[in-house]
C-alpha cells in the first residue's frame, strides 16, 4: 500500500479575528505547490468567512472540536453538521487540551468520531501522554489505549487522521527525540493494523507537539509520520508555509 499523502494541519486554537484571515489567504497563496494537503482549523465563528476565503484554494479548513449529537439543548456547543454547513471538511477531535480541561475521555470522543462520520467530515483524532506517563514508562501503553478507545468500527473504509501530541510537549518547545517519535508512530500504526486490517496502513499519522520550521523537516521525514498538526507556528503564514514545505 503506498503512503499516505502527508497532511500538514493548523489548529489555531482560541486565537484569532477576522484580520487573521489574511493570514490563511497569504497560506493558500504560498501553499500553491505544496507536496501535503494543507489544512488550517480556526476558531468556529471564523471557518464560513475562511471557507470563503479560501474556495478554490488547496487549502482545507476544519474545526476543532465538535458535539456528538445533530443538534439541541447543549448551550454554547456546535454540531459536525454545522461545521459542515459552514464549510469545514475536517475537524480535530480528543485534543489533549480538550481532554484535561472538559474531562473528554475515549468514549466521548469516539461518540464525535462517529458524529464527524455522520456530517461527512473527515475527523483528526489525538491522542498523547502526559510527562507523568512518559516517566513511568507508560507512554506505549496510554497512546495505544487511546488509539482503541477513540477510534470506533465505523472509521473502517473512512477517511481519517490520528494526530500523536504528547501533552508535555505542547506549546512548551520541548520535543521528543526522532527515535521517540518514531517508537510511538510504529506503535499507533501496529494498533490500526490491528484494528482495520491493511487499510489501517493508509492513515496518516502526524506529529504535534512544538513543531516550527526548524525543526519540521526532521520530524516530517521520521519514520511513519505522516505529518504534522501545528499550534503556535500555524498562527504566522510564513512560520507555517515553512512547515509544509519541509515536507
Ligand atoms: P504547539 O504547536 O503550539 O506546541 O501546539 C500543538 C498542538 O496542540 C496542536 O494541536
Amino acid at each position: 500500500m503506498t503512503a499516505p499523502t502527508p497532511l500538514i494541519a493548523g489548529n489555531w486554537k482560541m486565537n484569532g479575528l477576522a484580520a487573521s484571515l489574511a493570514e490563511a489567504k497569504a497560506v493558500a497563496e504560498g501553499a500553491k505547490a505544496a507536496r501535503a494537503r494543507v489544512a488550517i482549523c480556526p476558531p468556529s465563528v471564523l471557518i464560513e468567512r475562511m471557507s470563503r476565503e479560501l474556495a478554490g484554494s488547496a487549502v482545507a479548513v476544519g474545526g476543532q472540536d465538535a458535539h456528538a449529537e445533530e443538534s439541541g439543548a447543549y448551550t454554547g456547543d456546535v454540531a459536525a453538521e454545522m461545521l459542515a454547513d459552514a464549510g469545514a471538511t475536517l475537524v480535530i477531535l480528543g485534543h489533549s487540551e480538550r481532554r484535561a480541561t472538559y474531562g473528554e475521555t475515549d468514549s466521548l470522543v469516539a461518540a464525535k468520531v462517529k458524529a464527524a462520520l455522520r456530517a461527512g467530515l473527515e475527523p483528526i483524532v489525538c491522542v498523547g501522554e502526559t510527562l507523568e506517563q512518559r516517566k513511568a514508562g507508560e507512554a506505549l501503553k496510554v497512546v495505544t489505549g487511546q488509539v482503541r478507545g477513540s477510534l470506533p468500527a465505523d472509521l473502517a473504509g473512512k477517511a481519517f487522521a490520528v494526530a500523536y501530541e504528547p501533552v508535555w510537549a505542547i506549546g512548551t518547545g520541548l520535543t521528543p527525540t526522532t527515535p521517540e517519535i518514531e517508537e510511538m508512530h510504529r506503535a499507533i500504526r501496529a494498533t490500526l493494523v490491528e484494528m482495520f486490517g491493511e487499510a489501517g496502513r493508509a492513515v496518516p499519522i502526524l506529529y504535534g507537539g512544538s513543531v516550527k520550521p526548524s525543526n519540521a523537516a526532521e520530524i516530517l521525514h521520521a519514520d511513519e509520520v505522516g505529518g504534522a498538526l501545528v499550534g503556535g507556528a500555524s498562527l504566522k503564514a510564513a512560520d507555517f508555509l515553512g512547515i509544509v514545505n519541509a515536507v
